[in-house]
């Protein structure tokens, strides 16, 4: 049997969610939108695709759930993007409604998915899908860690003018301004970056990497990024279905490592066939534990913000 991913939200990042994961044959696609034609005319325009770029899987639209049933995985993109000046904070309670919304669909048609969070504030919106779910830890993760580590990589690979393939890193915390790079950690094929760079330097790096979102909002003005975040869905997405067990650094609920409890914060993860199965937890230094600290913090306060507005 072909495996099935489900795509709720088929604007920037889930229409390229699904373009990516048909690319590499991975599973059929259904797309789900609120909006009226566009998840439908958006996968038939992806299914068209498939005889020039020589692939062939099912890509379909819908507006209901009832296509989606038995889905392996669902990546939930659906909800508001930011716009200029707006932090991914101000998105809160219009997504966690979308959010909520999205998972009791979902999960009702598909109980034994793998839910993959994509939706901003990212942190807050995989503990609503969690809560709403009600799925086991190791079924709900949320997509932030790559993309970070993966904007690091890129405008380190820019500095070094070496491939960015040789660069190895980790981001850690929420998917936010407080997100942790690991410098310590980070290394060109083993060699520390330490030895390659001055501090200044790499405090710039580190620093536009944790604004690499909001750079990208003020170019585009009336939206986010979204090669980028679909591309590092997607690398969940393969190594879920192909049950790969690559070591990524992700959001997942935690219970008790790195000292949290009940709630979602980006760790290095080994994502296979059971979802996350297994949380790897490193040895912090305490300036990056005081960072995390920070991280996790900011992620506590916006459930209970939630937590108040929607009496829960
Ligand atoms: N985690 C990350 O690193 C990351 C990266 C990029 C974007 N994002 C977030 O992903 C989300 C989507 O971004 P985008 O650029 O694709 O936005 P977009 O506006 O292009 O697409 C969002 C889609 O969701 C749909 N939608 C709204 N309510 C819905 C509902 N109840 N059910 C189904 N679909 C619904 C909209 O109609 C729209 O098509 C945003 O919240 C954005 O902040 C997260």
């Amino acid at each position: 049997m072909r495996k099935k991913v489900t795509v709720v939200g088929a604007g920037n990042v889930g229409a390229s969610c699904a373009l990516k994961i048909a690319g590499k044959e991975l599973a059929d696609v259904v797309l789900v939108d609120v909006v009226e034609g566009v998840p439908q005319g958006k996968g038939l325009d992806l299914a068209q695709s498939g005889p020039v770029e020589g692939y062939d899987v099912k890509i379909t639209g819908a507006n209901d759930y009832e296509p989606t049933a038995n889905s392996d995985v669902i990546v939930i993109t659906a909800g508001f993007p930011r716009k200029p000046g707006m932090s991914r904070d101000d998105l809160l309670m219009a997504n966690y409604e979308i959010v909520r919304n999205a998972t009791e669909q979902a999960a009702k048609f598909s109980p034994n998915a793998i839910l993959i969070v994509v939706t901003n504030p990212l942190d807050a919106m995989c503990w609503t899908a969690f809560t709403v779910s009600k799925f086991s830890r190791n079924r709900v993760i949320g997509m932030a860690g790559v993309l970070d580590t993966a904007r690091y990589r890129t405008f380190l690979g820019m500095e070094l003018g070496v491939s960015v393939e040789s660069i190895q890193a980790l981001v850690l915390g929420g998917h936010g301004d407080t997100m942790v790079p690991l410098v310590r950690l980070t290394s060109v094929s083993g060699i520390p970056l330490t030895e390659l760079l001055p501090k200044e330097r790499i405090d710039a790096i580190v620093q536009r990497t944790r604004d690499g979102g909001a750079e990208i909002v003020k170019y585009l003005k009336t939206g986010s990024a979204y090669y980028a975040p679909a591309a590092a869905a997607v690398e969940m997405v393969e190594s879920i279905l192909k049950d790969k067990k690559k070591v990524l650094p992700c959001a997942a609920y935690l219970e008790g490592e790195y000292g949290y409890n009940g709630l979602f914060v980006g760790v290095p993860v080994k994502l296979g066939a059971q979802g996350v199965e297994k949380i790897y937890e490193v040895q912090l230094a305490p300036d990056e534990k005081a960072m995390l600290d920070k991280s996790a913090g900011a992620v506590r306060e916006l459930i209970s913000v939630i937590q108040q507005k929607a009496g829960i």
